[in-house]
């Protein structure tokens, strides 16, 4: 090889090095947004499932929203073959995965896969003990962009290092590959996880109701709420790169519109994975209108990377707030009661410092900002220095009033 081409071809390798490297990095900059087969569907998939949605979140504009990841949960699989490898239910996916990762791909889609750390999956199905660089590997075969990674058949394996013996295998396989952990919370990932994943579940289950908690005699199903309160404790430990996982949203499964646009806002607001689980081939105008709204969408998908908190409540209603990239800030009143109420807001009780993640204030006696209303997408008018004056709000039982107050 001559020194020119030499140097042409070290260049070449260096660049693609660093491009990998750099598409690692990236891959979870913002929280990860896409859709599941699991809230809706269970078990019940197939090829055709997975095609139909694909197809319908480009017509529907949710690909362009930004929800690029469609993610096949539990009950895929088929068996291994003699050498270990997994391979798909060749019933429900007859054309296999490379060539659905390949339909995928070409509406400018993604395509998510599920596992487990254990033996079995939590529906029975193989889990990746033992096989984890052979499942990495066979993954990024088929052109996988994002692996939940379940906790399910888990006796006497140490979270910690099972997420991390993944983690390896799947850089070993060298396709970036976004790194869902779904433990539950059972061992604080968040006090270790953030270096080996992208994200992390934080609790139980979520389920469709907005309210109330579901109890089964071994286990337990979070509504919105106790996600939400789940959630909040844990902000410090959230930021780009490494998310705290609530679960997937149930927006369009059976909830109110006002507990659906809750749900979503709050969702926005904590920076937290936005995985739809409903069908979207077949969803109502409100369902499509809250889960492609634009401005929460920005919200959510902020560059601070700043997961909002619970700064107080009165009459019954929750004030959260989110420091924002440019200045703004996201404040939400989040009504959990069963009452509409009516509130008096002045500016002025919320002067608050986030002390503990990004030390941003707002400073209502010296800033001004314009008020913008995140779901009827008008001004507001302003904020008010030093007045007395209040704004009253209207917050209907289990439904939000959410600002963008702009610099
Ligand atoms: C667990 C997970 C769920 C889902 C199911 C599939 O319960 O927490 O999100 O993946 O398993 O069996």
């Amino acid at each position: 090889m001559s020194k020119k081409n030499f140097v042409f071809v070290a260049l070449f390798l260096f660049m693609s090095v660093g491009l990998y490297a750099q598409k690692w990095e990236h891959v979870a900059d913002a929280p990860q947004m896409g859709w599941s087969t699991w809230n809706k569907f269970q078990g019940n998939i197939n090829e055709n499932v997975i095609v139909g949605i694909a197809d319908a979140m480009v017509t529907s504009g949710l690909r362009d929203a930004g929800y690029v990841y469609i993610n096949i949960d539990d009950c895929w699989h088929g068996n291994r073959d003699a050498d270990g490898f997994i391979q798909a239910d060749a019933k429900k996916f007859p054309h296999g995965m490379k060539w659905l990762s390949d339909y995928v791909h070409s509406k400018g889609l993604k395509l998510g896969i599920y596992s487990d750390c254990g033996t079995q999956t939590c529906a029975g199905m193989p889990g990746s003990l033992g096989h984890e660089y052979q499942d990495a590997l066979q993954y990024a075969r088929w052109g996988i962009d994002y692996l939940k990674e379940d906790w399910c058949n888990t006796i006497n394996v140490n979270a910690k290092g099972a997420y991390q013996l993944m983690s390896d295998a799947l850089r070993a396989a060298g396709r970036p590959i976004f790194h869902s952990m779904c433990e539950w919370g059972d061992n604080k990932p968040w006090k270790w996880a953030r270096d080996i994943g992208h994200s992390w579940r934080v609790g139980p289950d979520i389920w469709c109701s907005f309210d109330s908690l579901r109890v089964f005699p071994t286990y337990v199903q979070y509504s919105v709420m106790d996600c939400i309160h789940k959630n909040d404790t844990l902000r410090e430990y959230a930021g780009r790169g490494h998310w705290n996982d609530p679960d997937m949203l149930e927006c369009g499964n059976g909830m109110t519109v006002s507990e659906d646009r809750a749900h979503f806002t709050m969702w926005c607001m904590m920076a937290s994975p936005l995985i739809l689980g409903n069908d979207i081939r077949n969803m109502s105008q409100d369902t499509k209108a809250i889960i492609t709204n634009k401005e929460m969408i920005a919200v959510n998908q902020d560059s601070l990377g700043v997961q909002a908190w619970h700064y107080s409540s009165d009459q019954g209603l929750e004030f959260w707030f989110k420091p924002l990239a440019n200045g703004d800030w996201a404040m939400t009143v989040l009504n959990p009661t069963k009452n509409t109420v009516k509130y008096d807001l002045k500016w002025q009780n919320f002067n608050i410092t986030d002390t503990q993640v990004s030390k941003k204030s707002t400073d209502f006696d010296k800033i001004i900002y314009k008020v913008r209303n995140l779901w009827t997408h008008k001004m507001e008018g302003k904020t008010m220095l030093k007045s007395k004056k209040c704004r009253t709000l209207t917050v209907p039982s289990h439904d939000v009033v959410a600002y963008r107050l702009i610099r």
